[in-house]
């Protein structure tokens, strides 16, 4: 089985309700791949999640940019998976980068946000990446590696998983990855993946790329065996969105 393409848009903390109306009429006329081709997926913040819901194309789905760790109860400020659910959301990015680094989440904390998420029946996008520092004293894989463990370590399941392979370093800086880079990383976390998991989870999980994609960049990463999508900030509130969509037909004609 194929691992299809998969494009996710977050949002972040982004946009009035009259924009994202725009960015959803935009994306509605786009002219895309099919979805057996390309899975399209935006991350508008919380408060939007209904609107975008409501008024995106029905092949398009949506996740949220968090959840919180476990039911809810007495935890001000949190949204739960079980809302999520609830609401029709089928989606979650958990272990964001800008959430570990600034609001201190751990391996351990985004590691059992996976497994709470996932049991709820929410789809995981995954976050794991290194900091400059990080890259620079040579760390890269060992970093991801326990960004994954800690993920693994609670999740059985890997079919409702998709892992975003975004370096802090690339991330809204303008400074992509080069498709040898990304590539790199993919292949050894894919490695990693098959010694640690297993072989079908290796070969069927997802590990897309985020950081500085743009409609530019977006095919030559395309390229790359092991980058199977994309997760975009800044260019998915633009409408070169649709352009990084259209780079999952670089894997088909492949
Ligand atoms: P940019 O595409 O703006 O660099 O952001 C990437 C990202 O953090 C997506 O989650």
């Amino acid at each position: 089985m194929g691992r299809t393409f998969f494009v996710g848009g977050n949002w972040k903390c982004n946009g009035t309700s009259e924009e994202i109306k725009k960015i959803v009429a935009t994306l509605n006329a786009g002219q895309v791949p099919s979805q057996d081709v390309v899975e399209v997926v935006v991350s508008p913040p919380y408060v939007f999640l209904p609107l975008v819901k409501n008024e995106l194309r029905s092949d398009f789905h949506v996740a949220a940019q968090n959840c919180w760790v476990k039911k809810g109860g007495a935890f001000t400020g949190e949204v739960s998976a079980d809302m999520l659910v609830n609401l029709g959301i089928p989606w979650v990015i958990l272990g964001h980068s800008e959430r570990r680094a600034i609001l201190g989440e751990s391996n351990e904390f985004v590691g059992d946000k996976v497994a709470y998420a996932l049991s709820q029946g929410l789809k995981v996008i995954a976050c794991v990446g290194e900091t400059l520092e990080q890259r620079e004293s040579g760390s890269t894989m060992d970093v991801v590696a326990a960004q994954t463990k800690a993920i693994a370590e609670r999740v059985k399941d890997w079919s409702n998983v998709v892992v975003a392979y975004e370096p802090v370093w690339a991330i809204g800086t303008g400074k992509v990855a080069t498709p040898a880079q990304a590539q790199e990383v993919h292949a050894e976390l894919r490695k990693w993946l098959q010694a640690n998991v297993s072989a079908e989870v290796a070969a069927s999980t997802r590990i897309i790329y985020g950081g500085s994609v743009s409609g530019a960049n977006c095919k030559e990463l395309a390229g790359q065996p092991d980058v199977d999508g994309f997760l975009v900030g800044g260019a998915s509130l633009k409408p070169e969105f649709i352009d990084i969509i259209k780079a999952a037909e670089v894997k088909k004609s492949a």
